[in-house]
């Protein structure tokens, strides 16, 4: 299977993805695609060898079916069976999601259904939350609404700050990404579940 995979910023995700599709696993990237041609994880990707591209959003204003027409361009060249989102930071529309649906994958940084949208961590820790985490779910048109494939624990620990917490999720994020993908790519949906209580 051909993965792209589509970022926003420092690519730590698309990296774990990256370096788990090696061996017998059924799929390879072919595209590390951004809306930010100055993304850190671009240079992440060519430094592995993966074709990259990237189309500034900024230029598109709010003709997001533009911008989207321009992503689906370099798509195209690529050709992928498989989308991962991994911290891509562009709302897509239903138009470009009913497209991919049933091929695109995203992570997000809370246990959903909990705390969709931004500032998962401060909200967990705002609310008392006993713990945090972060999901892979197929995308759909409803904002981090697709069916859940995965799922991974960490606690909220004292003293934590949405930074500290952000990191304790990011590690699990790297794993629990590629052990999700490695299932969708030999179509197999049975769902992933982490504890990183004693990480
Ligand atoms: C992180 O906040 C992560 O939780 C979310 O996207 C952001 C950047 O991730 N998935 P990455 O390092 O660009 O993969």
């Amino acid at each position: 299977k051909r993965v792209a995979i589509l970022i926003s910023g420092g690519g730590s995700n698309m990296v774990a993805l990256a370096e788990s599709m090696v061996g017998d696993h059924p799929a390879r990237p072919v595209l590390v695609l951004s809306n930010d041609p100055g993304a850190g994880g671009l240079e992440k990707a060519r430094a592995r060898g993966i074709p990259t591209a990237a189309v500034d959003h900024r230029p598109f204003g709010k003709d997001r079916a533009a911008f989207e027409a321009a992503l689906q361009a370099e798509l195209a060249k690529a050709a992928p069976d498989i989308l991962c989102l991994a911290g891509f930071m562009r709302i897509l529309t239903p138009g470009f999601v009913a497209h991919w649906e049933g091929r695109m994958l995203n992570i997000h940084p809370s246990l959903l259904p909990k705390y969709r949208g931004l500032n998962t961590h401060a909200r967990a820790i705002e609310a008392g939350d006993a713990q945090a985490g972060c999901s892979v779910h197929e995308v759909t048109a409803e904002l981090d609404g697709g069916p859940v494939l995965g799922q991974a624990r960490v606690p909220i620990l004292p003293g934590d700050t949405a930074e500290t917490l952000a990191a304790r999720v990011l590690e699990m994020e790297h794993r629990l990404y590629p052990a999700v993908l490695r299932r969708y790519a030999a179509d197999d949906k049975t769902p992933v579940v982490l504890d990183g209580a004693n990480s």
